[in-house]
């Protein structure tokens, strides 16, 4: 039997809830199929700098690097802020994401017809939204130099070389051959001076991919198209910043930013984690949406061990959960038929997940 050493980094606040469904969920599709998971959990983030000094300790990146895939929860929060920035959770994971050198971050938004009066938009608008945001993850002003700050200023600097916008380019190019083959490529080419050269770039790698369809828009533009006609998006091409922004953003064509999962891919070892951050105003309460967790767990199998008729069991088994009515409280307006609590809902989907027939 085949088995998958899995990564596991809970987090802070809601991060260890979520991860915990997440692998109830892993075990029961598991029990269908001829493989088996074990997991070694490593620190990242608050807690971890609570415990070590070091919000990411080289143990977690030598664990990651030893396994097959990493799952991810959530880290940060109100206590780790005044923190000189080093030494704050998110540094961790930038560092994290740099040391594996998973440059494209895939973050698809789909809007579930069970949920469609949940989005703030009409449901004519949403209904039928499945893009994809493939951000660019360890460049642009996230990790340009120089950067710095004294008493009265405040400086980042928003590099990409070409070489970096050629991998990502390759990989939107290649998402978008599996999808509808329509690339969007997002910049700010008007102003910036590092967007022309991205823009330029793109059009290059484009010549390869003669059957994708390609278009550049403004980021300021993109953010209002996004409202306004979101389906007219499949593939979103990005630079780390504008891809943030834009995923948020995105995640609420769906109703709740607790349904969206990520992969971030590229290099040898994938890390999957929900798009959305630690909640510590609701850790421990268990009224998270474990769905974000559970559906980037399916994306792990997906995409970093090739099992793609459990990825296709885990969705099914979400879907069935909405559209039997069960929700967490973050949905419960939206035509619930049942609310549960974190730890139900992955039950639910776990013991969905586990029916052998497929
Ligand atoms: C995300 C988050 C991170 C980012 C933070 C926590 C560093 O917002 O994954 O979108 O900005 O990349
Ligand atoms: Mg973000």
């Amino acid at each position: 039997m085949k088995s998958y050493k899995i990564a596991l980094i809970k987090g802070d606040g809601i991060g260890p809830e979520i991860i915990d469904e997440a692998v109830k969920v892993l075990d029961a599709v598991a029990s269908c199929f001829d493989f088996h998971f074990t997991y070694e959990e490593v620190l990242m983030g608050g807690c971890a700098y609570d415990i070590t000094g070091d919000p990411l300790p080289q143990e977690t990146i030598t664990t990651a690097l030893n396994s097959d895939a990493v799952l991810f929860g959530a880290i940060g929060g109100e206590k780790w802020d005044n923190l000189p920035r080093e030494k704050r959770p998110e540094s961790g994971l930038l560092r994290f994401r740099k040391e594996l050198g998973v440059y494209a971050n895939l973050r698809p938004a789909v809007v579930y017809d069970e949920l469609i009066n949940a989005s703030s938009l009409k449901p004519e608008v949403v209904k039928g939204v499945d893009l994809m945001v493939v951000r660019e993850l360890i460049g642009g002003i996230y990790f340009g130099e120089p950067k710095g700050r004294d008493e009265n200023k405040g400086w980042n600097t928003m590099v990409y070389t070409r070489e970096e916008i050629v991998r990502i380019a390759h990989q939107a190019f290649k998402i978008a051959m599996e999808r509808s083959k329509r690339v969007c490529s997002i910049d700010k080419a008007n102003v910036l001076d590092v967007s022309q050269l991205w823009r330029e770039v793109v059009e290059e790698v484009a010549k390869e991919y003669p059957e994708v369809e390609l278009s550049h828009m403004y980021v300021d533009n993109a953010a209002m198209q996004l409202i306004r006609d979101p389906k007219q998006f499949d593939v979103m091409l990005t630079g780390n910043i504008f891809g943030d922004i834009l995923s948020d953003e995105a995640s609420m064509l769906s109703g709740s930013i607790g349904l969206l999962p990520s992969a971030s891919v590229g290099a040898k070892i994938g890390v999957y984690e929900p798009i959305h951050g630690s909640a510590p105003d609701i850790a421990g309460q268990g009224i998270a949406n474990p769905i974000a967790t559970i559906s980037s767990a399916s994306m792990m199998l997906r995409y970093a061990l090739g099992e793609i008729a459990a990825a296709d069991k885990i969705d099914a088994a979400i879907k069935r959960a909405l559209s039997e009515g069960y929700r967490t409280k973050d949905l419960a307006q939206y035509d619930a038929k049942e609310v549960c609590s974190t730890s139900e809902m992955g039950s639910i989907i776990a013991n969905y997940s586990a029916k052998c027939k497929h």
